[in-house]
């Protein structure tokens, strides 16, 4: 079976080995290494980008905050790749077509059935002429990519807000359009929004636009459907640095930009060591705290959740994070959403080195630690199929596999590159890879074809394809992978077990200079069983139910969970109901369904929740309150 793998892998790199770096659309499909996967095919979307190709997109669009819905239309510029190919095809979902038009002579289409995972393809038939295709269109208010915010759901009470969020499948419920992310396109956009409010888009803002209610937007370079992002709402902007800068809501703002204040560094240090910023200016976006990630890379304007301004720049690496995608991610993007680890697995590598440059090794090895045990606990978890890299999506809503595996043992793997070739030359390796795929969407199985005909030929010595492969296309962890430590974390060890043991009291442990991973750990560690007067006891001594850092109060509602320590439970429905960040809430979630108790308390926070939680955190949780 592995050598059928093996032989069946060995074959469609050599299939690549030759070709130069190119868009997924001009390769010839293939048979992948560990199924009969074919590569570079998108099961994501119903577009046919292999025959008429989208290249631009002009969005005229406005929001209507009564009716919760974008209507206007979208422009598309159309390049046939197939000589006389008339048939356009493109994604939507939950759209309602008005008309067609190229010009003014309409256009004939038709919207397929809905597939709950893909939404409905819409077919237009053009003209052997159509060079631009012109669609108005209306959004539904239960669009799945967009949140539509009530002036209460935001910090300042006063104004609505809305905002988008497209990966993986999700630009396709606000845009009708080629929703794959081996397309890619740039766009222009004129934006109408209440006057009071401001648009801003993953694409050149201005910050001293005036606000008028009409906001046009600009994104030269060509990106994937998945990186197009809107947000309305009242904001203003505070410069961090040259480049960099903040939007938040007013109340926000000031915290905002001292929380983040490293970002102007962490862009410089970056750029010294993977080569220039390609994306002009750096911005964050603050939304409110129903975001359901914790940041997404939306080039130029990362969005970000509010649950990580604690005080204390903590939890910061969540921008390294953001910022290390215009590297890995935005200029180099996933071909697929099996790919998603070449996206998440690079950032995530290169956050920690990002990480370690601005704050030091401590602070590295603390968080490598930390990573490497959420990697450890989705080992034991997940299926064997859901721990290979360049996963099988086939038939399934990407929403619906999200773990740490691409993002930790992606990391891990380029970890263990590092160091067998050395640090200096693989970060020369990393710097030329974003240089020779700048702005391509590439597959997995064209980054291993890369690597043959760079590491593997130059190191070939140290490295070998077998245990490329391993790392890539099966599951678990290989054995003899770099196993990260961390000193600080030892002093915490010997704190903890002498507390179990009954050998100190909590409040007599030293933990004055503990840090806030240094707390997660010490957490993060306990035994799964904890008797009622030993929590009482840690929550005594530290305050835990009290901890205003969103991480902490994780770990520790996680224990109070398991143990049903009833004294932390106001402020457990509290933290469901105000955050809707899917990464703090769903392990919440998936503990408390494990009880009949716990699961009418979870339904009750859900219930209350839900009008203000996005549509992406109602879906990954309502399973496990019904
Ligand atoms: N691009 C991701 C978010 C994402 C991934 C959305 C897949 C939809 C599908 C973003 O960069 C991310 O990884 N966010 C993490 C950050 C964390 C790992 C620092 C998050 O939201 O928790
Ligand atoms: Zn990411």
């Amino acid at each position: 079976m592995l050598a059928n793998r093996l032989i069946l892998f060995t074959f469609s790199i050599m299939l690549f080995a030759c070709s130069e770096p190119a868009t997924n659309t001009e390769q010839k499909p293939s048979q992948a290494a560990n199924s009969n996967i074919e590569v570079g095919k998108d099961y994501h979307s119903f577009s046919n980008p292999e025959s008429i190709k989208v290249t631009h997109i002009d969005l005229h669009l406005k929001a209507d905050f009564t009716k919760r819905v974008l209507l206007g239309s979208a422009s598309l510029n159309v390049e046939r790749q197939v000589e006389n190919a008339n048939e356009l095809i493109l994604d939507t979902r939950g759209l309602s077509i008005e008309n067609v038009k190229d010009g003014n002579d309409p256009l004939s289409f038709t919207l397929a059935e809905n597939d709950p995972n893909l939404g409905a393809a819409l077919h237009i038939t053009l003209k052997p002429t159509t060079q631009t295709v012109t669609i108005d269109y209306a959004t539904s208010p239960q669009a799945s990519g967009v949140q539509w915010l009530t002036p209460q759901q935001t910090a300042g009470k006063q104004h609505p807000f809305l905002f988008t969020q497209a990966q993986a499948v999700h630009a396709r419920s606000f845009i009708p359009l080629q929703d794959s992310p081996q397309v890619r396109v740039t766009y222009t956009a004129t934006i109408t929004t209440p006057p009071e409010l401001l648009a801003v888009m993953s694409a050149a803002n201005d910050p001293n636009t005036p606000r008028d209610g009409v906001y046009e937007f600009n994104m030269p370079q060509a990106i994937p459907s998945y990186l197009i992002a809107l947000a309305i709402g009242d904001l203003e902007f505070k410069a961090m640095g040259e480049r960099t800068g903040v939007y938040a809501e007013p109340s926000m703002l000031e915290a905002a930009a001292a929380e983040f204040e490293d970002t102007e560094n962490m862009l410089e240090v970056t750029e010294k060591t993977y080569g220039a910023y390609s994306w002009d200016r750096y911005d964050l976006l603050i939304l409110p705290p129903s975001f359901p990630f914790g940041g997404m890379e939306n080039p130029r304007l990362s969005f970000i959740t509010p649950t990580v301004i604690a005080g204390d720049k903590s939890l910061v690496s969540l921008i390294a994070h953001e910022l290390a995608h215009s590297w890995s991610g935005n200029t180099i993007s996933n071909a697929t959403w099996r790919d998603l680890w070449l996206n998440e697995g690079f950032t995530t590598y290169l956050t920690y080195r990002i990480m370690e440059m601005i704050y030091g090794t401590d602070r590295f090895n603390m968080e490598a630690v930390l990573g490497y045990q959420d990697l450890q606990a989705d080992i034991k978890s997940l299926p064997e199929n859901d721990q290979i890299l360049a996963v099988d999506l086939r038939g399934r809503n990407p929403d619906d596999v999200f773990s740490n595996i691409p993002y930790e043992k992606g990391a891990l793997f380029l970890r263990e590159l590092e160091h067998k070739i050395g640090r200096e030359n693989f970060d020369a390796f990393l710097m030329q890879y974003f240089e020779d795929f700048a702005f391509k969407s590439i597959t997995t199985d064209q980054f291993t074809a890369y690597l043959d005909k760079t590491l593997l030929t130059q190191y070939a010595d140290t490295l070998s394809k077998e245990r490329i492969n391993e790392w890539i296309f099966s599951p678990g962890i290989p054995s003899g992978a770099p196993v990260p430590s961390s000193n600080a974390f030892s002093v915490v060890d010997d704190a903890r077990e002498q507390w179990l043991a009954e050998e100190v009291q909590a409040n007599s442990i030293d933990t004055k200079e503990w840090t806030v991973h240094q707390w997660l750990y010490f957490l993060n560690n306990m035994p799964r069983e904890l008797t009622s007067k030993q929590l009482l006891e840690l929550d005594t001594s530290f305050a835990l139910t009290q901890s205003k850092n969103n991480e902490i109060a994780h770990s520790w509602l996680m224990i109070a969970v398991h143990n049903e320590y009833k004294p932390a439970y106001d402020r457990l429905y509290d933290y469901l109901v105000s955050i809707g960040r899917n990464k703090l809430v769903k392990p919440l979630y998936r503990e408390l369904s494990k009880t009949a108790e716990g699961k009418a308390f979870a339904k009750r926070a859900f219930e209350e929740a839900k009008p203000g939680y996005h549509p992406l955190t109602i879906s990954a949780n309502e399973g496990y309150v019904n």
